[in-house]
Formats: C-alpha cells, structure tokens, sequence
C-alpha cells in the first residue's frame, strides 16, 4: 500500500460500518489509527484509496447486506487502484475463507486486530493480509486515537465479548470472552471527553452489567457512580444490560444519580419461561417481571425498552402469544424486534428451525402491529409537555426542523429559530407519531 501513499502523498480511506453501537466506536478508533498514520478520512468509496467494511454477523440478514455491499465495491475496483479490507465480526467469524469467496478484498481483520492497520498502509508487500487473533486485553492506544462522529455525544468502551452464550447469538464466537477495560482508562477517556465539551456519554460493552475492573475488581455500579463526577457531562447512558446481570445496586445508583438518565435497554427476547430456557438467557419471565417492577417502584419515570425475537426453534404459538402479552404488560418506550436467524456455531442452530418463514413473518409483524399501538398511546402522554433534548443537528427529511433524543432517548424533531446543533433544548411537544415526538424549541 505504501507506493499508494507516495504517488498520492495523501491516502484517503472511507469506512463503512455495518452493525451495533460497538461497531460504531470500533470504527471511530479505526479512522483514528488511519488518520495518526498520515491518511485523511473522505466522504465517498469512490474518492478513496482504502475502503474499511467494518461487518456485523448477528442475522443472516445482516450478511446478506454485507455481500451486497461488497458486490458494488468489486464493481468499483475494476480499472482503479483501491484497497479494500474486510474487518469486524464476520472477518472473525469466516477469516480466510472471505478471501478465497472474494478475490477482490485485500485484508480482513477481526475486532482485537486493528492496531495491525498501520502495517497494513505503510507495508509494500503486495501479499493478502488476514489476522484474527485473540488478545487477553484490550487495546488502550486506540481508545486515545478515536476520531468520532459526534461532537457532543461519545461511546466509551468499558468491556468487550460475551461469556452467555445465549443458543441463538453468534456474538460469543466474533467478540470472544469478555474483556474489561481498567476503570483509570475509562475515565481517562471520559475526562479528555469532557474536557473538550462533550456533554453525553454511552458506557459500552455486549453486557455492561458484568464488568468488573481488573485490578480491583469493583464492579459496574461503582463505575456508573463514579462517572458521575465528571464536570461537563450531563446525560449518561449504558448499553446493553442482560437481565440476569442487572442488579438493585445499579437501579438505585440510576435513581441517585443526576446525570444517568432514567433509560434501560433490557433486552427479554421472548415473553415465555420456557422460551427463555432453550434460548439459555438464564432468567424466567417472572424474574424479569419482578425486576422491572422494582426499577419502576424506584424511577417510575423510567424509559425501557427490549429486543424481541420471534419464531425461535420450537416457539408455539401460545409461547408467542406469552410474548406479546408481556409487552402489553411492560409498555415499553421502544423495541428492536426480530425474526429468528440460525447462525453457525450456535447451539440453537443445531435444532429444526420448526417455525415457518411466513410464520415468523406474521409474528414479527403481529409484534411490531401491537408495540406501534402502545408507543402512540405513550407518546401521546408526552403533548403539551416541555423535553430537554440533546440536539444532533437538522431532520435527514426536512432541512427546516432539527432532531435529538430526549432524556428517556426518544426521537424528538422539533422547529427552531436558531440552529441549535449539538446543544441541549427545551422542547414544547405538540404532536406525535409511533416513532417520535414533534414539537418547537423555546
Ligand atoms: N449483547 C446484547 C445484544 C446482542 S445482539 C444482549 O445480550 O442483549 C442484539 C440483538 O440481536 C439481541 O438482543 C437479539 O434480540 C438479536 N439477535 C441475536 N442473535 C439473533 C439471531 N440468531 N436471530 C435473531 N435475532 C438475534
Ligand atoms: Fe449474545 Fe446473549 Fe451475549 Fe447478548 S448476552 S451478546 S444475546 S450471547
Ligand atoms: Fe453485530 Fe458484532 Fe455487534 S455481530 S451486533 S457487530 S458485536
């Protein structure tokens, strides 16, 4: 690659990220590494010399993109000196055989093996490129480099990996066991964040629930607390919690703390105990029950919300209908709802996939047809009330209104006078739809 960066001087890369937050913040971290070794990130694939796929491997889906994604890459390498590097969790998952299926990519990368990218873009070999490695720490030098999106909201890694192995998730096989930053790192980080005006902050890891800092152990509560103590931070956020994990400790640590906001992604996937043991989450749907009626005893403001999966091996249709009543019963603010995926190496993939795709179709939408209904009806409690809302900038749709999330991290788009990007506003909510609130800043 290096003759690219002497004939160019300047090698330009662009990075498409597909996948969840932690992919986000991975490929914060990699436009980091690339912009410290001389590179200059672009705006569009056809303007760069290096393209970064950073993939996800959750849902056949989630590949099926992936591969179309990469079709139009080929296409763009025909008659142009590009390199193109597959990273993230399918890297991790297929390695080299990503290599043989597409010609055309030059690298692949698993999540642990970023730091290899500055011998990658300085190394004159002409050679593929493959490492997916698995190291016991992570890697601090990148944290220091991210290079983010946001000006005003940042994620900050504090684990990685996942040891449940839930019989449907893959995530165990790509992100490896679980990995804890130490808690003088962390803050490092939310300290140089704060200290260039960032005002929000996302605690990030595949169960934040579970960390605990290497050195000494203390655990996620204490490090939830603690981040509260950082002059300029205002929102503080954490995802994802795994019911099982989520403790008292940490919903009375939200409900003291001024700057964690009243808002809990707690994923329950299905409704149904016996569900919940074949999918080995580790929880029944009592316990669950139990435990978001105590964090509502204590914040009953709360906002929550869940992921669903729909058509696991085996669901009956009562055990689907055990789901849907529970989301009657929970009234979440928002969900991420899916249809069962077999993945490879996954215990449950091993298993008849029982339930029809049509049938898996109709439950998904039988889901997503109830929880539409429960969010209008919510969401309507919220006209005439004034929001603080963190602004991200102006509506994708209508270059006139401006869009943030509200403390319980609901869409809000509403109209202002001023341009108010990246600040926080009070919103007068005077409308709404099923997925966000409108209203005008005051
Ligand atoms: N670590 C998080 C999120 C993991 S992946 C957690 O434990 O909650 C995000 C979501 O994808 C999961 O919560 C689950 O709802 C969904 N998911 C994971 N594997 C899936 C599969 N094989 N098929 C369908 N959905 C899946
Ligand atoms: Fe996957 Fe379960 Fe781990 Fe979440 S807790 S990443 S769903 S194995
Ligand atoms: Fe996808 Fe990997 Fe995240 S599989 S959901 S990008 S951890």
């Amino acid at each position: 690659m290096k003759e690219i960066l002497k004939n160019n001087k300047e090698l330009k890369f662009y990075i498409h990220t597909f996948g969840c937050q932690m992919n986000e913040n991975d490929s914060e971290r990699i436009a980091g590494i690339l912009t410290a070794a001389g590179a200059k990130k672009s705006d569009s694939p056809e303007k760069s010399d290096l393209i970064i796929v950073n993939t996800c491997a959750v849902r056949e889906k989630a590949e099926e993109k992936l591969s179309s994604y990469l079709g139009n890459l080929a296409s763009l390498k025909k008659g142009k000196k590009v390199y193109i590097g597959v990273v993230g969790c399918v890297a991790q998952l297929h390695q080299s055989k990503l290599l043989d299926k597409k010609p055309f990519i030059d690298f692949v990368l698993g999540p642990d093996n970023y730091h290899q990218l500055t011998h990658i873009i300085h190394s004159n070999s002409k050679e593929k490129f493959i490492s997916t490695d698995w190291s016991q720490e992570l890697d601090e030098s990148l944290h220091k480099l991210a290079l983010r999106k946001s000006n005003i909201s940042a994620y900050v890694t504090i684990m990685e990996g996942c040891n449940n192995y839930c019989s449907y998730c893959i995530v165990p096989f790509t992100r490896g066991r679980e990995k804890f930053r130490l808690k003088h790192n962390i803050f490092r980080e939310v300290q140089d964040l704060a200290s260039r005006g960032y005002k929000e902050i996302f605690l990030l890891g595949q169960n934040v629930n579970s960390y605990k800092d290497p050195k000494t152990g203390e655990g996620f509560s204490s490090l939830l607390k603690e981040t509260n103590c950082f002059n300029g931070i205002e929102w503080i956020r954490f995802i994802t919690s795994h019911p099982k994990n989520f403790s008292k400790d940490t919903a009375s640590i939200m409900k003291e703390s001024e700057k964690v906001c009243h808002q809990l992604h707690l994923p329950i996937q299905s409704g149904s105990s016996s569900v919940l043991k074949r999918m080995n989450r580790g929880y029944t749907r009592e316990e669950y029950l139990k435990k978001i009626t105590f964090i509502r005893d204590l914040m009953p403001d709360i906002s929550l919300s869940t992921d669903i999966i729909v058509g696991f091996p085996g669901e009956t249709e009562e055990e689907f209908q055990e789901t849907l009543s529970l989301l009657r019963e929970i009234r979440y603010t928002n969900i991420f709802s899916f249809r069962y995926s077999p993945r490879p190496l996954t215990t449950a993939s091993q298993e008849k996939d029982t339930v029809s795709l049509e049938e898996k179709r109709r439950r998904l939408l039988e889901v997503q047809k109830l929880q539409k209904n429960i969010q209008i009806e919510l969401n309507k409690t919220f006209i005439g009330r004034v929001l603080k809302v963190l602004c991200s900038g102006k509506s994708k749709k209508d270059s006139h209104i401006f869009t943030g999330r509200t403390d319980g991290h609901q869409v809000a788009n509403f109209k202002s006078q001023k341009n108010v990007t990246d600040q926080f506003v009070d919103v007068q909510i005077s409308s709404c739809g099923p997925y966000s609130l409108f209203g005008e800043a005051d």
